[in-house]
């Protein structure tokens, strides 16, 4: 059987602003073992973003707990939490939220692997293979990242 790599016990959060509190996430467990793909499905504003967010450090947890290969990660700070980020990260959706247009596109892919203590030199190696993987010519780690903006009447 397939090692867990992630599991969620009981996940809940709830936010508070003045005297209003919302049940964004509610009780919610899942495992997920080697070699598998896990989507959560739900309507706008049913808590997906919230799970996420939990799973990654990104928003506190309000109860529950979370264990990435085996380790209960679910309080830890400082230090042991840079290096989960090593087997966790985020990769958002929208291309243009997560490139700085002051940073080229090669200084954006390499942040988090230079964050891990990677040097100049394997990063921009690491860069170039991960561009050309997706199609794209390794140059382009030396151009910004630009949004074009077409309206059609
Ligand atoms: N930082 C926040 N403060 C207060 N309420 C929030 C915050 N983030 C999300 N919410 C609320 O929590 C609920 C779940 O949001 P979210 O996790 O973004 O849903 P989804 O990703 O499924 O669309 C929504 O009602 C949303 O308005
Ligand atoms: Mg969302």
């Amino acid at each position: 059987m397939a090692d867990t790599i992630l599991k969620a016990e009981h996940l809940t959060k709830t936010f508070i602003s003045g005297k209003k509190t919302l049940k964004a996430v509610d009780d919610v467990s899942f495992e997920l073992k080697q070699g598998e793909c896990l989507g959560i499905v739900g309507e706008s504003g049913s808590g997906k973003s919230t799970i996420a967010k939990m799973l990654t450090h990104l928003e506190s947890i309000t109860d529950g707990k979370v264990i990435l290969k085996g380790k209960d990660i679910t309080n830890i700070k400082g230090k042991e939490l840079r290096e989960i980020y090593r087997d966790i990260q985020m990769v958002f959706q929208m291309p243009m939220e997560s490139f700085d247009s002051r940073c080229t596109l090669g200084d954006g892919i390499g942040e988090s692997l230079r964050n891990m203590g990677i040097s100049r030199t394997e990063t921009r190696r690491k860069v170039e293979e991960l561009l050309e993987r997706c199609g794209l010519e390794k140059e382009y780690a030396d151009r910004y990242p630009q949004i074009v903006y077409l309206s059609c009447v």
